[in-house]
């Protein structure tokens, strides 16, 4: 700056060798008028700038006045929010004049955490008196561990607590509707064909239709029982495991039904073989669920708002033969797709909508004797590819069968917290797509039984959408905005509530 400074004071300073010259008057430099003319324009054009310029001031300053007066209005609504929001909207909702659609200015960013490399261990101080380590699983999720997350006494509590309540099936034994979706989307067979056909060979292997959709009435699907149902419904007239359109077509989605349904259903063929129940973790609740909420906001470095409007904790518990399939907690980020705790805020309606929970935390509320760790069969591997998840009749999904070949498992020990990202980062400091290599699944209990509780955080990817639904939730009264009832899919709010 100095510098700067010195050399144009230097250009101002008329130079030595010059000083002598006289310089003539400043109109005599334009040719044509003469000067008393030249300095009567050069008069009014100054006074017309000047009158434009004061103009301008002044209605800048009105601007100002009116836009701030409007903005305070705001602020002090935030602030009657308990400085809940994220942020009020840049276009501020006048009460005169309400925008159709107030946009939040978007200055938040989401902490997320750093993994530095498999093995890396980092401190974190989460309560008094006690350094936890937090171990890094994996960086495709971003996936970490921390032993003794929870006191022994903790998980204790919360089993009791699930118990209860009552613990419901996670998975009802027959679910319809299925077809109903096929109808409405209106496609032939031949249309469903071709793009089953990821190969376009046009013959259908086991996997092209498995990788589709590995789940039917709520059944999952494996390599022979799908042979099972060609053979049953002679399907596969060549026998070859293949089926062409021809075979396709007569592969009728009510007659797949029909044949998987009256061949009987066990529990172990589910997608999810586990009881879970939810714990309202908000003010009222039992200090213990409080004091994890507030440890997990620790953990993650989330914005408290945020973590308090999330779900409830979901306490699940697996007996012998229990397991829970590979799949996403939270759903793929489409344009058309809604996400569950903001959609009624958000005032649409999708034909989609999906769970959005940015972070999952898990706890294993005791050790298990066999079996039961979790498995995340595709934890950095280099690509992510669907159709390698079924390979020879491997089907990587699967956690009855195949928990073995996952790239990563975590082992149930009492106490220990893992926690992943669902999602990527969108590199603005909001939540970006989703995290393919998130896949994880519940690896079947050989021995004993398993408890384990989640902690999801909910955020929508749509900035605008979490920033509106914060806003209408904390307009409500003080006891009506923790948590969101909105959220919990299988249960009623008010029994949760109620109970604890
Ligand atoms: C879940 C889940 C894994 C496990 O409940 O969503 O993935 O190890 N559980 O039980
Ligand atoms: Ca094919
Ligand atoms: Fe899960």
């Amino acid at each position: 700056m100095t510098d700067v400074q010195e050399t144009a004071d230097a250009e101002d300073a008329p130079p030595s060798g010059r000083s002598e010259v006289e310089l003539p008057p400043p109109c005599e430099r334009l040719p044509g008028p003469k000067s008393s003319v030249c300095s009567r324009s050069y008069f009014v054009v100054v006074m017309v700038f000047f009158h434009v310029y004061i103009i301008n001031v002044i209605a800048l300053l009105f601007y100002v006045h009116y836009s701030s007066g409007q903005e305070d209005a705001g602020g002090a609504r935030d602030a009657d929010a308990g400085g809940r929001l994220l942020q009020r909207p840049a276009a501020a909702a006048g009460s005169r004049r309400p925008p159709a659609k107030p946009e939040f200015a978007r200055d938040v960013s989401l902490t997320r955490l750093e993994g530095i490399r498999v093995g890396h261990v980092q401190k974190v101080s989460l309560v008094p008196d006690k350094v936890h380590e937090m171990r890094t699983l994996s960086l495709k999720p971003l996936l970490f561990e921390i032993p003794g997350f929870l006191s022994d006494d903790e998980c204790r509590v919360v089993m009791r607590l699930a118990q209860l309540k009552g613990l419901m099936e996670s998975q009802l034994m027959v679910q319809e509707g299925q077809e109903e979706l096929a109808k409405e989307l209106n496609l032939n067979p031949e249309e469903i064909f071709n793009l089953l056909d990821i190969n376009q060979d046009g013959q259908l292997q086991l996997q092209e239709i498995l990788t589709h959709s590995r789940v039917r009435e709520g059944i999952w699907l494996t390599p022979e029982n799908l042979r099972e149902v060609y053979a049953g419904l002679k399907a596969d007239k060549d026998d070859n495991g293949l089926l062409s359109l021809e075979e396709f077509r007569l592969l009728s989605s009510d007659a797949f039904q029909r044949f998987l349904l009256q061949r009987g259903v066990q529990r172990s063929q589910l997608v999810r073989n586990s009881r879970h129940t939810w714990l309202y973790q908000g003010k009222g609740a039992h200090q213990v669920l409080q004091e994890i909420k507030q440890r997990v906001t620790r953990l993650t470095r989330m914005p408290p708002a945020l973590v308090d409007l999330s779900e409830p904790l979901q306490v699940v518990r697996y007996e012998e033969g229990g397991h829970y399939h590979a799949h996403q907690d939270s759903g793929p980020v489409y344009p058309e797709t809604a996400c569950s705790h903001t959609r009624l805020a958000a005032n649409i309606s999708t034909p989609f909508e999906t769970s959005c929970r940015y972070i999952t935390v898990l706890f294993y509320l005791n050790s298990v004797d066999g079996g039961g760790e979790t498995a995340f069969p595709v934890a950095d591997n280099r690509t992510y590819e669907e159709v390698c998840l079924i390979q020879n009749d491997v089907d990587l999904l699967d956690t009855r069968r195949n928990c073995d070949k996952s790239n990563l498992r975590v082992k149930p020990t009492k106490g220990t917290a893992v926690f992943w990202y669902n999602y990527l980062s969108d590199g603005k400091g909001w939540v970006g797509e989703q995290d393919e290599y998130a896949l994880h699944g519940g690896c079947v209990v050989t021995r004993g039984t398993k408890w384990i509780a989640n902690k999801w955080i909910n955020v929508d990817p749509d900035y605008q959408r979490q920033a509106r639904y914060q806003q209408l939730v904390s307009q409500l009264p003080e006891d009506e905005n923790d948590e969101d009832s909105a959220l919990n899919p299988d249960t009623h709010s008010h029994s949760i509530h109620q109970d604890l």
